[in-house]
């Protein structure tokens, strides 16, 4: 019946500002520590989804690249500007697609130009990029491509437009190697303008017959400079979130529409030519949101994935294939008998992250540039999976990881929903099973983050962790393409996760998700992060996200009203940390009321405080509020410094607000 208030309150109190003020007294006893608060606790996860990492994160500018395509020359237009009006031009091109499967599987399809005695201008190829290409003036920009030739003759001029033609930059190559194998050629140029949707044309002159293959273009400033790297402020805006995990690759693109086109790992290894790509499983999921171009080349593959959370400072958390593909497509699963390359695949991840160099999958590390071992910890194995069929082959997984590696942590799927008797059957299942990990998913209303913030007060507290791997409040409902990153859904995660922080004994990780979205290549709303071709921003959600990773904390202290924990009195929803490393203690606030409360906070327990203590605050008036590329920090934290007097501190939490306080214990 409380609850019941609670939710009701708020939900009135959202409709205006109301000026009335509340007093409220807490009491946080500083000595008197719950539970511990796992490094790994706030985390990120990582799905090719929305143009997260092909046309997004990983810089590649040149859509198609390797011809491998459904339709070949998808993003490609073959260039012949005389022969515009000649019906029979594009059935006599002069470029063909050449299919040699039978001895390179993994990219078969290349493109054969014959250039008959051609000016420059007369013949040419255009690609437009993922939704055009993001160009930046004054920077270099990098451009390669494999060919082979029986004889040189051919004249190369690689150039960036911009919707009206202006060249934006170019370069001019000349392959001069003959023979019957590849070369690769590469020339840089600096461009002269700052174009959101530019495109690359590659203009041929000359007289002869040219075999062409991973046509590239990357920017040079990619994240730590890396050639043919990522975008840098995509991968900053995952470094400004000091995340304590990557979860990576999913998300359903692990189980695949089918079997076939599930993620394996060692596809996306070695030389990105040798990378076999796959459709994107979102290419095809939402009828209204359809992604005909969209495939995974894997230029961000397993080896990128672990460098970059040893550079962002976070564990790495693979998922991976359980011999089960998406159940809300296919639902096809590898016979038990078939299970034993899934579950190799498992172990030789785990070489590949941690094992020797003389050992074969750590060799293959140390060849791409990694002898050191990644120290991979953890797994998950499976990503939505239910049902019995999940539990049989998570058995076999869990039995024979475990045997091999005693120490390793697995992650089981609880399925997609977070209640419910699939949910009901896993959670029992795996708990006598002794899971490791738990991983429990929810996309849910607001409404649903507000009242269940007291979830896991009520979870055993010994046996498996959980792991919220997936969450989001929906303002509208889940795959609604109405969904938006507002202000009420930021708030209502901020307060939801007080109570996986008070939990922190039960909760040892948490993710939102998805994390990436393209504005104009999205399937999937809401989302942390929105990028175009040149900007990136991060959503109120993303600034929550942010503030509790920033502040995280190594051990829960309680905070209560009264003798009660804090979870919607009055709107108010609070959590409490010490942080042993800095002698901070910290409280959040979140005031989800439309009025201004006042928050005398006393603490126990500690000698001395410093005079003064940091205040950061998220907040807006208007809980529609979103973030957006002309105003990225609508909704960002602002500091200020706050009076203590003696042991008690008043913070003023203004309505709709997110309130950090941090002070100093003497
Ligand atoms: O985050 C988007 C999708 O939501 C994930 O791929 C899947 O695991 C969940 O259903």
């Amino acid at each position: 019946m409380k609850k019941i208030k609670t939710i009701s309150y708020l939900l009135a109190s959202l409709l205006c500002i109301n000026t009335a003020h509340a007093q409220h007294s807490l009491v946080v006893k500083v000595n008197e520590p719950k539970a511990d608060i796992q490094p790994t606790m706030w985390g990120i996860f990582f799905e090719d989804i929305n143009l997260g990492a092909d046309g997004g994160i990983y810089a590649e500018l040149i859509k198609n690249r390797s011809f491998e395509f459904l339709k070949p020359m998808m993003g490609w237009t073959v260039q012949q500007p005389k022969k515009k009006d000649d019906p029979l031009a594009a059935f006599n091109s002069p470029v063909l697609v050449v299919n040699r499967k039978e001895v390179n599987t993994a990219n078969p399809r290349y493109i054969k130009v014959s250039v008959n005695n051609t000016a420059k201008g007369d013949l040419g190829l255009t690609n437009e990029g993922f939704r055009g290409m993001g160009i930046k003036k004054d920077l270099r920009y990098d451009f390669s491509v494999m060919y082979h030739q029986d004889a040189p003759g051919i004249t190369m001029y690689v150039e960036l437009v911009d919707s009206n033609n202006n060249v934006l930059g170019g370069t001019t190559v000349v392959p001069n190697e003959a023979g019957i194998v590849w070369h690769k050629i590469a020339a840089s140029f600096t461009t002269n303008a700052t174009v959101m949707k530019a495109k690359m044309n590659i203009w041929f002159e000359g007289n002869g017959v040219i075999d062409l293959d991973m046509i590239s273009l990357f920017p040079s400033d990619t994240w730590k400079n890396r050639p043919g790297g990522m975008r840098a402020d995509m991968v900053q805006k995952l470094a400004d979130l000091h995340p304590g995990f990557i979860r990576f690759p999913g998300g359903c693109i692990v189980e695949g529409y089918d079997l076939e086109h599930r993620y394996q790992w060692k596809k996306t290894l070695g030389p990105i030519e040798e990378r076999q790509l796959i459709i994107n499983r979102w290419n095809t999921e939402f009828v209204n949101r359809p992604a005909p171009d969209y495939f995974q080349t894997f230029g961000l593959g397993f080896f990128e994935y672990f460098q970059l959370a040893e550079d962002i400072g976070a564990e790495p958390l693979p998922i991976l294939n359980c011999g089960m593909a998406c159940q809300f497509n296919s639902a096809e699963v590898a016979t038990i008998d078939e299970l034993d390359s899934y579950v190799q695949d498992a172990l030789d991840l785990i070489e590949f992250a941690n094992g020797d160099v003389s050992t074969k999958w750590g060799k293959i590390r140390a060849d791409m540039g990694h002898p050191a071992p990644f120290n991979l910890k953890m797994m998950g194995v499976g990503n939505e999976n239910w049902g019995p069929q999940y539990v049989e082959r998570l058995k076999i997984f869990s039995k024979t990881i475990k045997a091999k590696y005693p120490g390793f942590k697995l992650v089981n799927s609880s399925g997609f929903a977070p209640n419910g008797e699939l949910f009901d059957y896993l959670n029992d299942t795996l708990r006598s099973m002794h899971a490791d990990l738990i991983d429990e998913h929810y996309y849910q209303r607001p409404e649903w983050f507000f009242s269940n913030v007291k979830r896991y007060d009520s979870y055993p507290r010994d046996g498996s962790k959980i792991f919220a791997g997936e969450y989001a409040a929906q303002s509208d409902h889940t795959v609604s393409v109405n969904n938006k990153n507002t202000w009420l859904t930021a708030l209502s995660e901020a307060a939801f996760m007080t109570g996986l922080e008070r939990n922190a004994d039960v909760v040892s990780m948490a993710s939102y998700a998805p994390l990436f979205a393209h504005i104009d290549g999205w399937q999937w709303t809401p989302d942390l992060i929105w990028v175009n071709n040149l900007q990136s921003y991060g959503t109120p959600d993303y600034y929550v996200q942010q503030l509790y990773s920033l502040n995280k904390g190594t051990k829960v202290v309680p905070i209560t009203m009264g003798t009660d924990v804090v979870t919607g009195q009055d709107s108010l929803f609070a959590t409490a940390a010490i942080d042993s490393a800095t002698n901070e203690v910290i409280i959040k606030l979140v005031n989800a009321s439309n009025r201004s409360q006042t928050n005398t906070v006393s603490l126990q327990g500690v000698k001395k405080l410093a005079a003064e203590g940091k205040l950061s605050v998220l907040k807006s008036n208007d809980l529609n509020t979103v973030n957006s590329f002309d105003q990225p920090a609508k909704v960002a934290p602002v500091e200020s410094a706050v009076a203590v007097k003696g042991k008690d501190i008043s913070v003023v939490a203004e309505p709709y607000s997110f309130n950090i306080l941090r002070i100093k214990m003497l």
